[in-house]
């Protein structure tokens, strides 16, 4: 039985003074269903948000198009000022339609008009870490990444913006924004089930760049595994648990971001982070990710 929270200790950005504990928080899951308009409870939206505050979480995940412009303000609202060490990492490179769609934003004036946008609805004078945001839905594509990202560099260089990150990117688009800026973090698709970013998430890792895995527990459609669930029964976990721990330890440059609109759910995710897996349950939990790889 997992007791008591531990947030995993701590992680340093990369040519930054930012330490943040490796458990963190994504907020995605505050605005309303299908992350549009108002969530049906906001009070236990802020207090999701406060909680997490109060366990340790000092990272939290956003961006202005969550809603949009809701998941930023009940940041606002529930935390603001925000405690010495809080690190919000928000993210440009999308906006939403009327009919709720996720279209790419990528020009020179929706990445500055974006900027100003999370700049008013955190409360914020500087934004203390942005990923621009490229590819599909939750896949990559190569592609130069160099037109938006010096739009980014350009807006750090004014002050408005401290460290820059990269999401949805391939290594290729990474070496390319690392010849333009400092990278501190990326932030791509993967999970216990999802393993198309082993070898990079180790490459960042000698690199000491941050992975931040999105979708860790599956997202839109959460993670289901027979062999995560009788492995997380085996000990005394719930599969959810299980699955944010064998992230915690499949390589120390990874940190989470899992989203919940949920107290209990979150309650339950801080508690993985004290979760020991046994080297024969990993070799077992690995073998969800080759399945997967065979379809
Ligand atoms: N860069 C990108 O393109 C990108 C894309 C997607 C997301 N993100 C970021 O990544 C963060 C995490 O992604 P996500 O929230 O979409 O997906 P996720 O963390 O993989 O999963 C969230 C889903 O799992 C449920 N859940 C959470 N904890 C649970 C638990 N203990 N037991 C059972 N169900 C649980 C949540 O429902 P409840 O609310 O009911 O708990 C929600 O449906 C987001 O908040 C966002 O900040 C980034």
């Amino acid at each position: 039985m997992i007791a008591q929270t531990d947030l995993t200790g701590t992680f340093t950005l990369p040519a930054t003074s930012m330490a943040v504990n490796r458990m963190g928080y994504g907020a995605m899951q505050l605005a309303g269903p299908g992350v549009w308009g108002p969530p049906r409870d906001v009070d236990g939206a802020i207090a999701v948000l406060r909680h997490a505050v109060e366990s340790g979480v000092n990272q939290i995940d956003t961006s202005d198009y969550y809603g949009p412009h809701v998941t930023n303000r009940i940041i606002k609202q529930a935390l603001h000022p925000y405690p010495d060490g809080l690190v919000i990492v928000t993210k440009l490179g999308a906006r939403r339609g009327a009919d709720k769609s996720w279209i790419p934003a990528l020009s020179r004036q929706e990445l500055i008009d974006g900027v100003h946008d999370n700049l008013r609805n955190l409360g914020l004078d500087t934004l203390d870490v942005v990923n621009l945001r490229v590819g599909g839905f939750t896949e990559p594509s190569e592609g130069s990444i160099e037109e938006p990202l010096k739009v980014l560099v350009e807006l750090k260089r004014q002050g408005l913006i401290r460290h820059i990150g990269l999401s949805n990117v391939t290594p290729k688009q990474l070496a390319e924004g690392q010849s333009l800026t400092e990278i501190v973090c990326v932030q791509n698709f993967y999970n216990v089930a999802q393993r198309k970013d082993d070898a990079f998430i180790d490459d960042l890792a000698v690199q000491g760049i941050a992975y931040v895995p999105f979708f860790p527990l599956g997202g839109f459609t959460p993670l289901q595994s027979s062999i995560l669930n009788t492995a997380a029964a085996s000990l005394q976990a719930t599969p959810m648990q299980l699955a944010l721990a064998w992230l915690l330890q499949r390589s120390p440059n990874i940190l989470l971001i899992p989203g919940t609109s949920s107290l209990e759910h979150l309650r339950e995710n801080l508690r993985a982070s004290t979760l020991q897996i046994p080297s024969e349950v990993v070799a077992n939990l690995d073998s969800i990710g080759k399945q997967e790889k065979e379809f």
